[in-house]
């Protein structure tokens, strides 16, 4: 069932939404080349948080994750554990962060270049936000989930990549992750109907080369299957009679 929101729960929404935003904005300024871990960025994330009176989403999540972002640089996809790898020149770094504020969660992830990066690899960041951001248009009252899904696949395919089909986009609110599921694939008449109050995180993750992944053994870390690059990016968005709106932002 999806969980509608109010408008003061939406308004709760948003201030987390907002925290989320700046973090990810301070995160990337703060990335030297050559020096910052993805650590030395974690650490820095819970400072932030905690200083705007938020508490990180992801810090504990299913009993153990022990960070409190996802940091997947290059062929990792999704919940790359930060620690003591260094951020290179040429790399990609995604840097996923959520925050939990009176009440109410928001999650936004953003795939940064650092320093300069590889055409392909530049390539990769514009057409996995630009398939975001179609879906996102998508997500109106009276559509189907199933219209944001086949829009972010069909825009990805078209450009020559490929679409991760195990991780999901998800419903948020009072948890993390609510119904509805959001693939990043399917066709249109697919999935439940969105209504006002609806608030989902879209995700798409993108692969250079094949959609195959594989779980490392830390349990956590997801990469590609042939370790070519990935990206992500994602936004929380709520489903409003004016259109979507974006909650992720400052
Ligand atoms: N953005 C991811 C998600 O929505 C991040 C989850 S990290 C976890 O699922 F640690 F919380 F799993
Ligand atoms: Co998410």
């Amino acid at each position: 069932m999806i969980l509608l929101k109010k408008d003061s729960e939406i308004a709760k929404m948003r201030e987390s939404g907002r925290i989320v935003a700046r973090t990810l904005r301070l995160l990337s300024e703060a990335i030297v080349p050559g020096k910052t871990t993805t650590g030395d960025l974690d650490a820095l994330a819970h400072r932030i948080i905690t200083e705007e009176g938020g508490v990180p989403s992801f810090l504990g999540y299913r009993g153990d994750y022990p960070a409190s972002t996802c940091i997947s640089v290059n062929e990792v996809v999704i919940h790359g554990i930060p620690g003591p790898r260094v951020l290179n020149p040429g790399d990609i770094v995604d840097i996923d962060v959520g925050v939990y504020k009176d009440g109410f969660h928001a999650d936004s992830a953003w795939t940064y270049p650092v320093d300069t990066i590889a055409p392909n690899a530049q390539r990769l960041l514009n057409v996995t936000r630009e398939a975001l951001m179609q879906g996102i248009a998508k997500a109106r009252v009276g559509a189907r989930v199933g219209e944001v899904s086949s829009t972010i696949q069909r825009y990805v395919e078209r450009n020559g990549y490929s679409v991760v089909r195990e991780l999901l986009g998800h419903g948020i609110g009072r948890d993390l992750h609510e119904a509805p599921n959001v693939p990043n694939y399917g066709r249109p008449g697919q999935g439940p109907v969105l209504k006002a109050g609806a608030t989902i995180c879209i995700e798409p993750m993108v692969n250079e080369g094949t959609a195959k992944i594989v779980t490392l053994p830390d349990g956590w870390t997801v990469v590609t299957a042939d370790g070519k690059l990935s990206a992500h990016f994602e936004h929380t968005v709520a489903v409003t009679s004016d259109g979507p709106e974006l909650l992720t932002v400052e």
